[in-house]
């Protein structure tokens, strides 16, 4: 008879808070899923408002307990009211998974550093605010999980597109992920990253649904062992991993769900 603690047990997130930035669409909305089915409660956070209001109602139909927060996760007020809010809502925040970003093509000769800065502000700035102001709510509890999205472009350098300020900005999460977590890893709050591959979602089909766009799609094909490209559902297994008991000797660490891009 073993007394281990039954490993589906250890997934399960019931009593949890988690909050999701970029929780509207894409893979955050996938993400909030997740955690939600796993049994946390979950705000999602956007600056959409009439799309993060239709995600909640999705989650609220399958029993989950939701808020909506509308915040700019680059401005550091409204990240701290993101926590404000969450903490005063649900009375706690266990799990923060930092994934609202943009992607952005361009030759980097002629890109106008207005645009690097709006990459550099959400993909990566962003990303230290909302764990920041995470952390001063988990540290004082002893616990935490903070979850980053990064991207396979913090790894490799994609083509044939150019986006130099997008890979930085990821390589950039991906490092300070792992800073983040040796600083925090002996005061319980752990610190991972997830690096998607090339995954359907708005960011994907803005650069698809045209004719140059198609033939982009054919190359990113050809680089990927698996032929396919990611669907929102392939990430929702190691949101839950990271979020929960299951990965408690983990921090630091990045997950690449790429189809095997990085193999090449
Ligand atoms: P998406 O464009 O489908 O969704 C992004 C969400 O973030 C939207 O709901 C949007 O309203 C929200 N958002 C944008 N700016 C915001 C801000 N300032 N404050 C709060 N919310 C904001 O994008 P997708 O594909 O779901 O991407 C999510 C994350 O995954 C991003 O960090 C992206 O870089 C990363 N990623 C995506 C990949 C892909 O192929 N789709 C591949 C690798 C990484």
């Amino acid at each position: 008879m073993s007394n281990r603690k039954h490993i589906l047990e250890r997934f399960r997130l019931d009593g949890r808070v988690a909050l999701v930035t970029g929780g509207a669409m894409g893979i955050g909305q996938a993400f909030a899923e997740a955690l939600g089915q796993a049994g946390a409660k979950v705000a999602v956070v956007d600056i959409n408002r009439e799309a993060a209001e239709e995600t909640r109602q999705m989650l609220v139909a399958q029993g989950i307990d939701a808020m909506v927060v509308i915040a700019d996760v680059t401005q550091p007020d409204q990240v701290q009211r993101m926590v404000d809010e969450v903490v005063a809502h649900y009375g706690q925040l266990h799990i923060g998974v930092n994934n609202a970003g943009i992607a952005h093509h361009h030759d980097s000769e002629t890109l106008d550093i207005a645009d690097w800065d709006r990459v550099i502000n959400l993909d990566l700035r962003a990303v230290f605010l909302c764990a920041q102001a995470e952390a001063r709510v988990m540290l004082k509890a002893g616990y935490g999980k903070i979850i980053n999205t990064a991207s396979m472009s913090g790894h490799i350098v994609n083509r044939p597109q150019n986006q130099a300020a997008y890979n930085a900005a990821k390589a950039g999460v991906i490092h300070l992920t792992r800073s983040l977590a040796a600083e925090w890893a002996s005061r319980g709050v752990y610190v991972n990253s997830i690096s998607p591959g090339y995954t359907r979602s708005a960011m994907t089909e803005q650069f698809v649904s045209t004719p140059v766009g198609q033939k982009m799609k054919a190359e990113w094909l050809s680089l990927t062992p698996m032929g396919r490209m990611g669907t929102v559902e392939d990430l929702q297994g190691a949101v839950v991993y990271l979020a929960s008991e299951a990965s408690d000797f983990m921090t630091g660490s990045d997950l690449i769900i790429d189809g095997g891009y990085c193999c090449w």
